[in-house]
């Protein structure tokens, strides 16, 4: 299901007029939908229901108080990467023994606080670390909950920055060394381990990563269950892709691949080893759920280009900018104005300060509204201040109602 779609050529969230809400609220503004967050999170959620697991949601892909609460309600745990996003996930009403934190660079104040919050298991990600975690522990005359994060040295096959399972990556522990933790760990008085931990990456358009990373987590776990080494989960971390070109409809789903395709491959293969199975997905769960309204500024053409500048920029949304990342734009209204080939673009003081580049939109004027689409996810959690641009309005829609769901920053001037 995807929430969004034109009703009498106006583009609706629900049964919401967008139209509406950007008139109410103004723009920039990120809007999402409370109905496709339920069900994103309930459909992965029921993939799994065939085995014992838990859906840890991965707050930095959207860490809105409201929406975070409704995710704690709906009894998802959390996935978490730093001391603020642990206190966020602890105030939104997350148990802490359904919080996992992973981080390659925890400080010890981070670690300290992780420990004495009960979490469910720190994910460690280097020797160092570990050992670190166990003095900590001691210190605290506290027992640590860990799960060492592997790199299995798995290629997604996707952008470089989003890959994180390669031994080129800063992620995790190789096998071998891996392996050695283990055996040190289960000596110390100050550690207990949870379980292990696999993330190995983000966009995964394919079920191979997710089988291949189960089959390597389930043969070296049971290694070690063989040496008395006890294990609770294996966490197969988060990834799961969405494919940005499909935006609207309620048929449509925004998968490259249906949850049930994963947890059908994963789940025979993680039940030999007696383990609950963890997720951790971010995206695909917030991602298709969300957009970024914006309104036309100015029309500007060059030689061979044509410019339509707007009220949003990559302090708003990165993702064009840094990763050349593909988002829909689709106006507010529906015409049949001719088309021509346009950049979107923001007002930041850098040529890579695009939304959209080379598409073919309705000729759009001064004060008509579009929307970027698929921007639930990495939208406001990687927005910025930069060139002193407030951050946007959140808007929750629901049904035929919306709310603000956290204001927009006071401007300035
Ligand atoms: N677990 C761990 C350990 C992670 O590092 C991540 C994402 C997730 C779970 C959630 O992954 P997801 O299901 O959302 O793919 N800013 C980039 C994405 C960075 C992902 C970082 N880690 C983007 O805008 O595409």
């Amino acid at each position: 299901m995807i929430p969004f779609a034109y009703k009498n050529n106006r583009l609706f969230c629900e049964e919401t007029d967008l139209t509406a809400v950007a008139g109410q609220y103004g723009t920039p503004a990120y809007v999402y939908s409370k109905a496709g967050i339920v069900h994103n999170f309930q459909k992965i959620d029921q993939a799994f229901a065939a085995h014992p697991h838990l859906v840890c949601y991965a707050l930095k892909a959207n860490a809105n108080p409201v929406i975070l609460k409704m995710m704690a309600e709906l009894g998802a745990g959390a996935d978490v990467v730093s001391g603020g996003e642990l206190a966020l996930a602890l105030k939104a009403g997350f148990p802490a023994q359904r919080i996992v934190y992973a981080s390659v660079g925890k400080t010890d104040a981070e670690i300290r606080y992780a420990i004495g919050s009960n979490v469910l298991a720190i994910n460690i990600e280097s020797r160092e670390e570990l050992q670190v975690t166990a003095r900590i522990a001691a210190e605290m005359g506290a027992v640590a909950p860990i799960a060492i994060r592997i790199n299995p040295d798995i290629d997604i096959e996707g952008h470089p920055y989003l890959t994180t399972g390669k031994s080129a990556n800063k992620f995790g522990i190789e096998m071998k060394e891996a392996r050695d933790c283990y055996l040190w760990a289960a000596g110390q008085k100050s550690i207990k381990i949870a379980g292990v931990h696999c993330h190995v990456g983000s966009m995964i358009k394919k079920a191979d990563p997710y089988v291949k990373m189960a089959e390597t987590l389930a043969a070296f776990v049971s290694d070690l269950q063989a040496q008395g080494i006890h294990f609770e989960h294996v966490d197969i971390g988060g990834g799961l892709g969405v494919d940005y070109t499909r935006v609207l409809g309620e048929k449509e789903t925004p998968w490259f691949m249906e949850p049930e395709d994963i947890a059908e491959k994963v789940i025979p293969v993680i039940k030999q080893t007696g383990c609950e199975i963890l997720f951790e997905p971010g995206r695909s769960i917030i991602g298709p759920n969300g957009l970024l309204l914006s309104q036309v500024l100015f029309r500007k053409e060059t030689k061979g280009k044509k410019f339509i500048i707007v009220d949003a920029a990559m302090n708003d949304l990165i993702r064009p900018s840094l990763y050349s990342a593909y988002h829909t734009v689709l106006p507010l209204q529906k015409s049949d104005a001719a088309t021509e080939q346009v950049d979107v673009v923001g007002a930041i003081c850098e040529s890579g300060d695009f939304l959209a580049k080379d598409r073919d939109l309705p000729v759009m004027q001064r004060g008509d509204h579009l929307a970027v689409m698929t921007a639930g996810a990495y939208g406001y959690t990687l927005s910025s201040n930069y060139n002193e641009r407030p951050r946007a309005v959140e808007v929750l829609v629901d049904g035929d109602s919306h709310r603000i769901i956290r204001e927009r920053e006071k401007a300035a001037f």
